[in-house]
């Protein structure tokens, strides 16, 4: 039987309490913790680095999943490894030596994940599969929470669910309504952050996307 996994997005946490957010979510039983770190060049929004990622590896024992939304994302995932990340996941488009980068991950003990942007081909993804632990599938423009699921995306999940055994996740937009279709076409992680840090009741959303998990279980 499969797992689905769900992995709540810090970026709709209450950022003046951190510890209790992720508590709560963890409470809720939550599996990973996502991170979205943004350095407003990739992006046009500015989030958080290594640092913070320091101070929450100390209030959880999920697995933090860091999705590194920055330009050349190699000159920092040591930093982000010693902070405390277990999953570092970089963009295709940000690092001119993927291959190179997803290894090096690897070698200093992460598991590795590659990205794309709704735009980008999937098959840009296919040379690196074998370095990769994780496939981030983006279903909105990455930089901010709160936008609106692109279905189209979920045919990329469908390309690579039988060229890639390991973990898919999908991020942005995922809720209660979407879930279904990444969950149709074979994803195995949900990223949520509104519709799980942005709701009052965890317990109650986690219940929910549980239930709508069970079907694709
Ligand atoms: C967007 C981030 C997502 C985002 C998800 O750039 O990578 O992880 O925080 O938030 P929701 O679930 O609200 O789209
Ligand atoms: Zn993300």
């Amino acid at each position: 039987m499969k797992k689905i996994l769900l992995a709540p997005s810090l970026l709709s946490a209450d950022f003046s309490r951190l510890a209790e957010e992720i508590r709560d979510v963890e409470k809720a039983g939550c599996d990973l913790l996502h991170v979205d770190v943004m350095d407003g060049h990739f992006v046009p929004n500015l989030t958080i680095g290594p640092l913070v990622v320091k101070a929450i590896r100390k209030v959880t024992k999920m697995p933090l999943d860091v999705h590194l939304m920055i330009e050349e994302p190699v000159r920092f995932i040591a930093e982000f490894k010693k902070a405390g990340a277990d999953w570092i996941t970089i963009h295709v488009e940000a690092e001119k030596e993927v291959g190179k980068t997803l290894r090096e991950i690897r070698n200093l003990g992460a598991k590795a994940g590659l990205s794309l942007r709704p735009k980008t081909p999937v098959q840009e993804l296919y040379p690196f599969l074998d370095d990769l632990d994780l496939i981030l599938v983006m279903s909105v423009e990455p930089g901010f929470a709160g936008q609106a699921f692109m279905p189209e995306a979920m045919e990329k999940v469908r390309l690579l669910r039988p060229l890639f055994s390991k973990l898919i996740s999908v991020d942005g937009g995922v809720d209660p309504k979407t879930a279904p279709l990444a969950l149709e076409a074979g994803a195995d992680v949900l990223v949520a952050g509104s519709a799980i840090f942005g709701k009052k009741e965890r317990g109650q959303a986690v219940a929910e996307f549980r239930e709508i998990a069970k079907k694709f279980s």
